[in-house]
């Protein structure tokens, strides 16, 4: 692969004690080309813009899926990725139900492992940051045909991160719109999942809510994710979450999170949960935590859940009494290297 080095570093205007999420990106990006079933031109070269015929295919017809993974330092500065096969395997899973080219092993984790390694002083050092890695894959066919593309560019983007959320979560459980539907692409990293979840978020801030609780399409009764995270549930002593189906994205985060739940010995429930359970539950005080998990967040939980006009508050915890709080620390420790890697995630 070549590798062009960018020889004016921005990492001196870099305030990691600042970080504020996807605003700042590391010197260096990774780029390939699929064109005409071969993969081409891969390189590492300084981050910049990249130049597009405004006929190509993704700006009309939304082939566009994406991943989020992230690599730490241990306190000796050795960089570490955590579960990068597991994004490769998901961002495939993507292209395929978009009709898009898949990427082969060595293109995805070469790039990776490149980028990562020309880029590491990006690795921010201290515990719970991290450098937050975008890989992404977009139709660059320039023709209106709504066609799948032939053609198309792999890249790789890194951005250093701290807390997603500073704050515990304010939510609002949806009754109206949706984020995925049956037989849709719900479970895939999809652009355009994204974009269709901004306007009803919108609407939920505007009530002073911080994300949406999404729930089916077509009864609203069960639960599915929320924001950009997968939910879990403390309820009567157990760890509940929505059982993984085609309609929820399946969270790296969320199954690191269940192995280590499975490890400390909790009760574990994946199945579907009804919006009922939860309000139940919260009527009357069983319902003990509720939290959000994934790459970005890690683990976030909710103050406030609101349904039908009127907020619950949930139990005003200390953090060592959280589970939330306990899991956490357990993913961060081995994502950090302060703790034994049983399950083998670090690479
Ligand atoms: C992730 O957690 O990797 C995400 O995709 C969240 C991102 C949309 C900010």
């Amino acid at each position: 692969m070549k590798i062009e080095r960018s020889f004016h570093s921005r990492i001196k205007k870099m305030d990691f004690e600042n970080i504020s999420f996807g605003n700042h990106y590391s010197d260096h990006m990774y780029y390939s080309e699929f064109r005409n079933g071969k993969w081409i031109n891969s390189i590492i070269k300084p981050f910049g813009n990249i130049m597009f015929s405004p006929g190509s295919l993704v700006f009309h017809y939304g082939q566009s899926v994406f991943e989020g993974m992230k690599a730490y330092k241990d306190k000796h500065e050795e960089v570490f990725l955590f579960r990068p096969k597991e994004n490769f395997k998901r961002m495939n899973r993507s292209a395929i139900r978009l009709e898009m080219t898949t990427i082969p092993e060595y293109i995805f984790m070469n790039g990776l492992k490149n980028l990562i390694d020309i880029d590491r002083d990006w690795v921010p050092k201290k515990y719970g940051q991290s450098l937050y890695i975008r890989p992404i894959l977009i139709a660059i066919d320039k023709c209106l045909s709504a066609k799948p593309s032939n053609d198309y560019l792999f890249m790789i983007i890194s951005t250093p991160a701290d807390y997603y959320y500073k704050k515990p979560l304010k939510i609002k459980i949806e009754e109206k719109y949706s984020r995925s539907a049956s037989g849709g692409v719900g479970f895939t990293k999809a652009s355009g999942n994204y974009a269709s979840s901004f306007y009803p978020t919108r609407l939920a801030k505007e009530e002073g809510f911080d994300q949406i609780l999404w729930t089916d399409s077509s009864t609203h009764t069960l639960i599915e994710e929320s924001g950009t995270m997968n939910v879990f549930f403390w309820l009567k002593n157990k760890l509940i979450t929505p059982l993984s189906n085609e309609n929820i994205l399946s969270g790296i985060t969320c199954k690191s999170i269940l192995s280590l739940a499975k490890e400390e010995g909790l009760e574990i429930e994946e199945r579907k949960l009804k919006v009922s359970e939860i309000i139940d539950g919260l009527k009357n005080k069983i319902l003990k935590e509720a939290f959000g998990c994934g790459t970005a967040v890690v683990v976030t939980y909710f103050e406030i859940i609101s349904y039908k006009g009127k907020n619950f508050f949930l139990p005003d915890l200390l953090d060592k009494e959280r589970i939330s709080i306990r899991l956490r620390k357990k993913l961060l420790d081995i994502q950090h290297n302060l703790s034994v890697d049983p399950f083998g995630w670090r690479l």
